[in-house]
């Protein structure tokens, strides 16, 4: 093939971004870095052989109706379940992720939101910034500790182990994980046990933190039925999808008391937050900040590229979905 028409939908970081122009000079970047929508991304599809979405890009299976010009689909990022994977397919379209390479990024920033949450750091900081820090006393703003108590983990991957060897080596954190897998396993973690059941996860585990992927079936997984199985000094961790959360049940469980607190990167409808939760001081809530490092982007970029470099030689890329 003559050098092909590529379409990226978002900025990439800088290294990247040059990176993709010396080997494709007539490469199309997003200088608005505005999402393309439903029309942008059809067109693309029509007019490009390889569209480099992310995961602000829905691409619903009717995108991929009729006569379409793109073959190579190419994620930038490790979740996509924003890519109807089965209709692109059909379409003949081969679609790639960028797994491995934001894992740790991705565990920090679940540790992050653990440690904010336990120990109020949202609530200290808006204080100070708002001037109305009165000075140390022995009562002011005391959270919960974190060292010695039990971690529980929804989907022990890549990114679930990690957070847990932080947690285990890091903290003297005691592992519960489940994890859809038939095998049990420690991960290398002493003590690590793998829960018969969600819910026993969530009765036992003092910060419960969400690693499974965003797909139908995890979707309101954590429902106000399961909340109401965590104990009322336990925190909800979730770095994974907005959607495995039914948000609406979480505001209620904090309001209640259902729950101590929460820690959340992902929102089911980014970047509106759902109605009531900022409202709330046990929330610490971040903008989908995961893999936002500018090492662990570049690598995610750079793969996206060697993905790109292997289908273009007719080899079989490395982290191909379908
Ligand atoms: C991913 O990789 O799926 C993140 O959500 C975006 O980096």
């Amino acid at each position: 093939m003559d050098e092909p028409v590529i379409v990226v939908t978002r900025r990439w970081p800088g290294p990247v971004e040059r990176e993709l122009l010396r080997r494709y000079p007539g490469a199309h970047l997003n200088s608005q870095d505005a999402p393309l929508g439903f029309d942008g991304l059809r067109t693309a599809l029509l007019e490009a052989d390889v569209v480099l979405p992310t995961v602000t890009d829905r691409l619903p299976a009717e995108i991929f109706d009729g006569e379409l010009r793109a073959r190579f689909l190419g994620n930038f990022g490790v979740g996509f379940n924003h890519i109807d994977t089965v209709a692109a397919a059909k379409a003949g379209i081969v679609v790639t992720n960028t797994p491995g390479v934001l894992t740790a990024a991705t565990a920090d920033t679940a540790m992050t939101l653990l440690l904010m949450a336990a120990r109020r750091a949202g609530e200290g900081e808006r204080e100070v910034r708002a001037g109305a820090w009165t000075g140390w006393r022995p009562t002011h703003l005391l959270g919960t500790d974190v060292t010695g108590k039990t971690i529980g983990i929804l989907g022990m991957g890549r990114i679930g182990t990690a957070l847990a060897r932080r947690a285990h080596f890091g903290f003297d954190m005691p592992v519960v994980y489940y994890d859809g897998s038939e095998h049990a396993d420690s991960h290398g973690i002493p003590g690590a046990r793998r829960a018969a059941s969600v819910e026993e996860v969530l009765e036992v585990a003092d910060f419960v933190s969400l690693h499974m992927p965003g797909s139908d079936e995890n979707t309101h997984l954590i429902d106000a039925a399961r909340l109401a199985r965590m104990k009322p000094t336990a925190f909800l961790i979730n770095t994974a999808r907005g959607d495995i959360v039914d948000h609406a049940a979480l505001v209620e469980a904090l309001r209640a008391g259902t729950i101590a607190g929460c820690g959340l990167d992902v929102f089911e409808r980014e970047p509106t937050i759902p109605d009531g939760l900022l409202e709330l001081d046990n929330v610490v809530a971040l903008p989908h900040l995961g893999s936002a490092t500018m090492e662990t982007r570049t690598a995610m970029g750079m793969l996206v590229l060697d993905n790109l470099a292997a289908y273009l030689a007719g080899r079989e890329p490395s982290c191909r979905v379908v």
